[in-house]
């Protein structure tokens, strides 16, 4: 199955730093060497084999103005049709840049709008990201609270687009990124997790793996990029997230980070900078949906450990481990197919699932024996075929 993946923004915004960061073959892409590429000239599509059956292609359109304008008038049935995923990208760094006015933003919201409207023409389905992107060079102090007063702004303008309110969850999702952090490959987890067929299958494969194997979670990573695929008891937390879940079912599942009442303050604080327009405040309730995809805060992830959940970030953590493992070892000219780590609390175990993926199983009981989970990964792998 092959999906397209529309990557916009305009230029100078980020696109194809994130493309040759999440997707790039080299060994040790690192954020810094973005600063050497060029613009890019038209489109750029590049192919990507996910999944056994999945090819991804990305289509990374230039952002310079006289594109945008061919895009939005002759071009618009090519480049508009047979869309899975809409990522937008907003320049935050610029957008932080402006003035009172903030023109920056505002044009931005113009393009973003009149691609959604031919979007919602042409491929009506297509899930919508927004990448509040180049994070870090906004104001540490004001961030989040910035953060939020955009995502608040982006899912006003989408009601007048995408109808009613259940439309604009099911379809709309916004993440802050940068390059500098580990936001990138989560959002962009996000982004081909949404792509996946049959993916409630395979979240109930995994939920079923992890209980019979009595581990704390069980992963899946997709092989070359070490994006997640899946993990056990996500299925749960998004019901819970979207209001549709039992909340008593997903108290034993690591849960992800929970707003705050700094979060829930956040959600009322205007931006500094807007000066035009106000949207209308949407209610207390929106608050998770808002914030769902910003990094918790340094208190948040303390009061997360503390109560004994899972770091919020460790699959980035994991990601980044073993990329540079595997840097290193094809150094020697030598590779890996399982890894084992003992620590005093847990135990994990990282094993080849599939041709195009690994699996992660981690567990925290220590009644249960490596060997035998090691045994259920291989049990498991013609299921998972
Ligand atoms: P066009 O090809 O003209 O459409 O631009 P583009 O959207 O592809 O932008 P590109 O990826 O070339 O990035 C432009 C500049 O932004 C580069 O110098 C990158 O290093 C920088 N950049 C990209 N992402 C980030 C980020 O998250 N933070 C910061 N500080 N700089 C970034």
């Amino acid at each position: 199955m092959k999906k397209k993946i529309l990557l916009m923004g305009r230029s100078g915004c980020g696109k194809t730093s994130m493309r040759a960061l999440v997707f790039s073959s080299t060994l040790y892409p690192n954020a810094a060497s973005t600063k050497r590429l060029g613009t890019t000239l038209g489109v750029e599509t590049s192919h990507f084999r996910i999944l056994r059956n999945l090819v991804i292609s990305l289509f990374d359109m230039g952002g310079q103005q006289a594109y945008i304008d061919s895009y939005l008038d002759d071009r618009k049935s090519q480049v508009f049709k047979d869309v899975g995923a809409f990522v937008y990208v907003f320049d935050m760094g610029n957008s932080a840049e402006q003035g009172e006015d903030d023109d920056a933003w505002e044009a931005d919201g113009r393009y973003w709008r009149d691609c959604v409207r031919l979007l919602n023409q042409h491929s009506p389905t297509a899930q919508i990201f927004c990448l509040l992107h180049k994070m870090d060079l906004v104001q540490e102090s004001s961030r989040r609270d910035i953060y939020a007063q955009r995502v608040r702004e982006l899912r006003s303008k989408a009601r007048d687009l995408l109808g009613p309110e259940s439309d604009i969850d099911a379809r709309l999702r916004c993440c802050g990124t940068s390059i500098w952090d580990e936001t990138l490959y989560r959002a962009w987890s996000k982004i081909i997790h949404s792509l996946i067929p049959n993916i409630a299958v395979l979240e109930s494969n995994l939920d079923q793996f992890a209980g019979v194997s009595g581990a704390t979670e069980a992963v899946v990573f997709e092989r070359k990029t070490f994006l997640v695929v899946a993990r056990s008891g996500e299925a749960k937390e998004r019901g819970a997230v979207a209001g549709t879940g039992d909340s008593k079912e997903t108290a034993s599942q690591p849960q992800p980070p929970q707003p705050s009442s700094s979060v829930a303050a956040a959600s009322k604080v205007s931006s500094p900078r807007r000066s035009k327009g106000a949207p209308p405040a949407l209610g207390q309730d929106d608050t998770a949906l808002i914030m769902e995809g910003y990094p918790p805060s340094d208190a948040e992830r303390k009061s997360i450990l503390s109560s004994g959940q899972l770091h919020p970030e460790r699959f980035e953590k994991i990601s980044e481990l073993v990329k540079n493992l595997r840097g290193s070892c094809s150094k020697l000219q030598a590779s890996f197919q399982s890894l084992e780590v003992r620590g005093e609390t847990f135990a994990a175990y990282l094993d080849v699932l599939t041709a195009d993926t690994y699996i992660l199983v981690i567990v925290a009981d220590p009644s249960v024996e490596l060997s035998a989970v090691k045994l259920n990964v291989h049990m498991a792998r013609e299921r998972f075929e």
